[in-house]
């Protein structure tokens, strides 16, 4: 990294205002929104496009990757095919009716396979405007007939929204969890009153399946567990409360395909714990349990539940749709060595994990039940067995203020061994019995430990529900020598010997809002910083296999024009989205196209209020032929004790090779609008300006000419 001079991080400054102003240039009228400054933790007024929120709805509705999911659209395709054929077949009309049409795809196509009439309704009106738009574009909006409704209000009749009933429908309501966005009463409503006795329904039926597994590492995205220091000594107990709590009903959506094989056991087989009969031929119950027994398959601990669905997309059940990971899906290739290779990907439907409101210690061949729960949006499951039975099957909520403060994400970091190992022992190498500590992250259990060989410790901590974990902890391990301050006091900042701060907070979402440190330590002026010592930003260029799907724009899908949806979506990115987000890359594979570079670096023992860089790289160091790439990777390295603490990759990179990624952080990305194909001689480039005055970090990264 090149550090500039001041005139350079004006023009930088400028440059930034220019492109902010060229884009409200073309703004009719602006709002002021508030935001949180992530770095100084307060209020800040932004200028906004005066459509923000609308425009923050289509960016949001440009439904990720679902369009791109050409198993999904031919799938779906092929089946309202085959409801269309055999209603002509049985001398009838197909009168088609498409919930939630979206885009208008799945009416298009029932237009291209010949239904005789079409109905489209869809709840989100700008959309059902765009659909209106494809379908001129597409030239087929004489055949189809759009409702800016949501099903539930659609009238019958000679002057309703449907003269009559329809006998085909066909929708995609579904989300990872399957019933979330609402299909059970969408289904059940449409069934009693926009269809017909004999209709056709796709898809025709669904079915979720669960496995019960132990796996330690996804346990350590529920609960926080007992801390342990290098010389694995047990430095916290975590508390009863949190150990007994039953947890978060909130699903865990995940690409369980990425997860290392030795990282679970199975406990249970594959079972098919709920039916949906979508077709009518049974009733929709919007409440249920289920109990099946099974035989546990070895003597460990089950801990969760994993869960995927399927869906059957005709009456005879030969075209069938899986979400089920590698390990239990129909086309996995199992002989190659990367079967999650070879199986759709897709994001806009994962899979589950609920974990167990208890753990129970199974047995091999012990018979355990597993219970099923389910309500009109949500799934919960328990397991039971002779000996344990749970009071009830109520849906789990979280009692300890963990599952609530704190992000799956964030407890798995806290949970992350290698970490605990590097910073407990970095506390125990500086601190003494005569030091008197201040804590900069009450959302991290580092002075609750320091406390334990520390003379006295302040955790700086503002919100109640970090300050009740903390408590928990303090009252756990009866601790007395800790107070948790809202706000740092001249006298604290005079009496403290030590500065300690976990590098992770809670609250930030991009690696950098993690400079709160930095910001901290310089408006505060403290110093006898121990740790950490400093922090590395580090990019490459990289060539995802999947990511990139969700943000690529269509074109044409399923022969489709798709460019008018794609504008749409485009525009409100521009005004809604930052185009760094977060991911986290272990669920999203990679390879690296380019070394690694240092972007930027900040000393905490010698901190400067504003730094500023830029630099131009090779994309190939190797001259071995043209390389795809389709994106950044960006993370943060942290210093402690002199020595490097990654929350990006574990490994070094190794150009053309996958990536392995923290699985305890996320990192952040850029990803570009077109794959590109480059050479050798191809460039990328980074401007970066930190100022901790402001508390402002701005990062942009892009190839050179290239868009
Ligand atoms: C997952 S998208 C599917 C879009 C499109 N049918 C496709 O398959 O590409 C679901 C769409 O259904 C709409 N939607 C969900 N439930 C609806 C309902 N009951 N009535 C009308 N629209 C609904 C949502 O606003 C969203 O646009």
């Amino acid at each position: 990294m090149q550090t500039v001079n001041c005139k350079k991080l004006c023009s930088l400054v400028v440059l930034s205002f220019f492109k902010r102003f060229h884009r409200f240039e073309s703004i009719k009228m602006q709002v002021f929104t508030q935001k949180r400054n992530p770095l100084t933790g307060g209020t800040e007024w932004d200028v906004q496009h005066d459509d923000y929120d609308y425009h923050q709805e289509i960016a949001r509705s440009a439904f990720a990757d679902m369009l791109h999911d050409t198993e999904r659209n031919k799938k779906y395709y092929r089946a309202l095919q085959l409801a269309i054929e055999k209603m002509h077949n049985d001398g009838k009309k197909a009168n088609v009716l498409d919930i939630g049409t979206g885009t208008g795809l799945l009416s298009i196509m029932a237009a291209k396979c010949g239904a005789d009439t079409i109905t489209a309704c869809e709840a989100f009106k700008p959309m059902a405007e765009c659909c209106l738009k494809i379908l001129e574009r597409n030239g087929v909006s004489h055949k189809i007939k759009i409702i800016p409704k949501r099903s539930t209000e659609l009238t019958v009749g000679e002057d309703g929204d449907m003269n009559q009933k329809a006998n085909i429908l066909v929708t995609e309501v579904f989300d990872t969890e399957l019933i979330g966005e609402g299909a059970l009463s969408t289904f059940d409503h449409a069934l009693k009153n926009l269809l017909e006795e004999d209709c056709i329904v796709v898809p025709d039926s669904a079915v979720i399946y669960a496995q019960v597994v132990e796996c330690p590492t996804l346990q350590k995205w529920n609960k926080l567990n007992d801390l342990a220091d290098d010389d694995l000594e047990i430095m916290l107990r975590a508390p009863s409360k949190m150990k007994e709590c039953g947890g978060s009903a909130a699903v865990h959506d995940i690409q369980l395909s990425q997860l290392p094989r030795q990282a679970f056991k199975e406990i249970s087989d594959q079972i098919p714990v709920f039916y949906y009969d979508w077709s009518g031929r049974s009733s929709i119950d919007k409440k249920r349990t289920v109990k099946q027994e099974f035989n546990s398959m070895i003597t460990g601990n089950a801990q969760m539940v994993f869960m995927w669905w399927e869906l059957n997309m005709d009456t005879e059940g030969k075209i069938v749709l899986s979400c089920a990971p590698w390990w239990g899906h129909p086309d996995a290739d199992l002989s190659s060595e990367r079967p999650q290779d070879s199986i759709p990907w897709r994001d806009h439907w994962m899979q589950a994990v609920y974990y167990l409101p208890q753990t129970m210690a199974v047995t091999k061949d012990q018979v355990v039940t597993l219970v099923s729960c389910q309500d009109e949006y949500s799934l919960w499951f328990y397991l039971q067995n002779n000996q344990t039975q749970p009071k009830n099957y109520k849906r789990p909520i979280c009692e300890c203020g963990v599952h609530l403060a704190l992000s799956r994400t964030h407890v798995s970091y806290i949970n992350d061994g290698r970490r605990s190992k590097k910073l407990l022992g970095q506390i125990k190498k500086e601190l003494s019995k005569d030091s008197i500590v201040l804590d900069l992250n009450g959302s991290s259990l580092l002075g609750v430990a320091a406390a334990k060989i520390s003379k006295f410790v302040y955790i700086l901590e503002p919100m109640q529900l970090h300050i009740g974990i903390l408590n928990n902890y303090i009252q756990e391990n009866a601790i007395d020598n800790v107070r948790i301050i809202p706000e740092i006091t001249k006298d604290v900042v005079s009496e403290v010997t030590n500065v300690i701060c976990d590098p992770n907070f809670s609250s930030a979402i991009l690696p950098w809002e993690n400079l709160k440190v930095a910001y901290l330590l310089h408006k505060y002026k403290l110093e006898s910083v121990c740790l950490p010592d400093g922090c590395e930003f580090w990019a490459m260029p990289v060539e995802f296999n999947d990511l990139h799907k969700i943000r690529v724009p269509l074109n044409v899908c399923e022969g489709i024009d798709m460019t008018i949806f794609d504008a749409l979506v485009e525009n409100s990115r521009l005004i809604s989205d930052a185009e760094i987000e977060e991911q986290p890359l272990w669920e999203y594979p990679c390879k690296c196209r380019g070394s690694p570079r240092k972007l930027a670096e900040i000393n905490f023992k010698d901190l400067k209020p504003t730094m500023a860089g830029d630099g131009v790289f090779d994309i190939v160091d190797a001259s071995d032929g043209s390389h795809n790439i389709n994106g950044f990777a960006i993370w943060a390295l942290w210093i402690v004790g002199g020595k490097q603490m990654s929350a990006g990759p574990t490994d070094l990179p190794v150009l053309g090779q996958l990536v392995e990624w923290d699985m305890h952080t996320r990192q952040a990305v850029k990803i570009l609008k077109h794959s590109q194909v480059l050479n050798s001689t191809d460039k990328w480039s980074y401007q970066v300006v930190c100022d901790l005055d402001k508390g402002q970090f701005n990062l942009s990264i892009d190839l050179v000419n290239k868009n």
